[in-house]
């Protein structure tokens, strides 16, 4: 089959690279110049484990190509996807749809013989239907169908849950769209992965529906998590005990600074405003907005008493990235939280493993950059761990109590246990646990 990917984002990449694996013929189109020219000399726009080695091999193969030409990108697909940014409006909550409609606009234009063209982007209910009349209007005589197929990988393990996804999810009423996206799909077959296939509409609110969820799961265990800190009660005991209840489940409870990245907070906004528009509020998923936005306030306070205060104090912060294994800072808890501890009167040092330069750009000179962990440390008020990186998690505890000044650490991602600091004399600061002195 052959594929027409528009948009070189992370899902449009990721996506692109994938199906070429699978076998297809994939072009991707990108209007940025600078990117696809980067893309060609095989550098990758964004971190992601693994995407240069599977862009590179199959690029090798002939079987994924760049351009910024839509025509030329888009001539004999079967399938146009369109994987654009769908920013939150300024001002008013609701995803921006400008580079969808636009990308329609183009795709009608260029259009020859049936083609299915798939929303990938995440877009409210009605979008796939907007797009289809646009296309129409422009183009009465085109052979399409309209599709959506919601992703749902994450940063990080993004090709992995696109090769081996929970489900795939297509809306559509045309069986001949149905024939061309199991065709495309068809190399998940062999691992048996679900494939729901429904109407457009609800494959586009299936979409937002479980990003709510996962990031409504995440509020829940945070907000156990500072119950657990007022009576003595431990979060990680409590999600391991709710977790092994099959109906609750064990994954995404893992008690945090608040949830961020590219998805969830645009997400969860975006469908409070479409349930407020259809009449039918989304009350829990407000108050889960809200919750998550105080929560990350709340985070540089926590800091800020842990220290007795924060005038003239020196904090070690590692991690700045919103999770590991990504260099996006996009909605990252260090965005509110270094802010706030500076007009507090701290100076910050901080290193992050892949999101230094993605850093600069938001921090300027208002922290010092550091080349490792322990480069942040020296005279240190306290140690602040921000981001669960692998290479926090066997930190040398001697070496830390050697360079810091006063022997602190906040541990925002419970990468460490109470027991392991206080051998080393470490008053140490928990999420959802007692905090520890020695
Ligand atoms: C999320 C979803 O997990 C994907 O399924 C979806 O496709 C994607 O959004 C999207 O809509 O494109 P992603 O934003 O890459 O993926 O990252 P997650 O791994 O879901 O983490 C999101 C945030 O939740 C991070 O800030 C993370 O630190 C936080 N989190 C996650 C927790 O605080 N606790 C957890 O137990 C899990």
């Amino acid at each position: 089959m052959r594929i027409a990917m528009i948009g070189t984002g992370y899902v449009g990449l990721v996506s692109g690279a994938c199906f070429s694996d699978f076998g297809h013929g994939v072009v991707c189109v990108d209007k940025d110049e600078g990117k696809i020219a980067r893309l060609k000399q095989g550098k990758m726009p964004i971190y992601e484990p693994g995407l240069d080695v599977l862009v590179g091999s199959n690029v090798e193969a002939g079987r994924l190509s760049f351009t910024t030409d839509l025509v030329e990108g888009i001539a004999g697909a079967d399938a146009i996807f369109i994987a654009v940014g769908t920013p939150t409006r300024r001002g008013d909550g609701f995803a921006d749809l400008t580079y969808v409609y636009a990308a329609a606009a183009e795709i009608a234009d260029a259009l020859d013989g049936y083609t299915v063209v798939v929303n990938k982007s995440t877009v409210p209910v009605g979008t796939g239907a907007e797009v289809e009349r646009i296309i129409r209007e422009r183009r009465p005589d085109a052979a399409f169908d309209v599709a959506s197929n919601p992703e749902f990988l994450r940063e990080g393990a993004a090709i992995d849950d696109f090769k081996r996804p929970d489900r795939v999810v297509v809306g559509t009423s045309s069986p001949r769209a149905v024939e061309v996206m199991r065709e495309l799909y068809r190399p998940l077959s062999l691992n048996e992965v679900p494939m729901v296939f429904t109407s457009r509409e609800t494959a586009e609110l299936t979409k937002y529906a479980a990003n709510a969820f996962l990031a409504t799961k995440i509020t829940f265990i945070n907000e156990v998590a500072d119950i657990c800190e007022k009576v003595g009660a431990d979060v990680q005991q409590v999600a391991r005990g709710i977790g092994l209840d099959g109906r609750i489940g064990a994954k995404f409870l893992h008690a945090g600074p608040g949830y961020g990245g590219s998805c969830f907070p645009k997400d969860t906004m975006a469908l409070v405003h479409t349930a407020r528009e259809a009449g039918a509020p989304f009350t829990i998923v407000q108050a889960v907005v809200d919750a998550n936005a105080a929560r990350k306030q709340a985070m540089a306070d926590r800091i800020i008493a842990a220290c007795n205060g924060v005038q003239g104090a020196r904090i070690s912060v590692l991690g700045l990235a919103f999770k590991p294994n990504t260099d996006d800072m996009r909605d990252a808890p260090s965005l509110d939280i270094l802010p706030r501890l500076i007009e507090a009167g701290a100076t910050i040092a901080a290193f992050d493993p892949e999101s230094m330069d993605e850093a600069r750009k938001h921090f300027g000179d208002t922290i010092t950059y550091c080349d490792d962990a322990y480069a942040t440390m020296a005279g240190a008020d306290a140690v602040v761990i921000l981001t669960e990186w692998n290479e926090f998690r066997a930190l040398d505890l001697k070496r830390i109590g050697g360079l810091v000044k006063r022997r602190i650490m906040v541990d925002l991602r419970n990468v460490y246990q109470p027991s392991e600091l206080i051998p080393h004399g470490f008053a140490y600061h928990s999420i959802g646990r007692a905090s520890v002195a020695p």
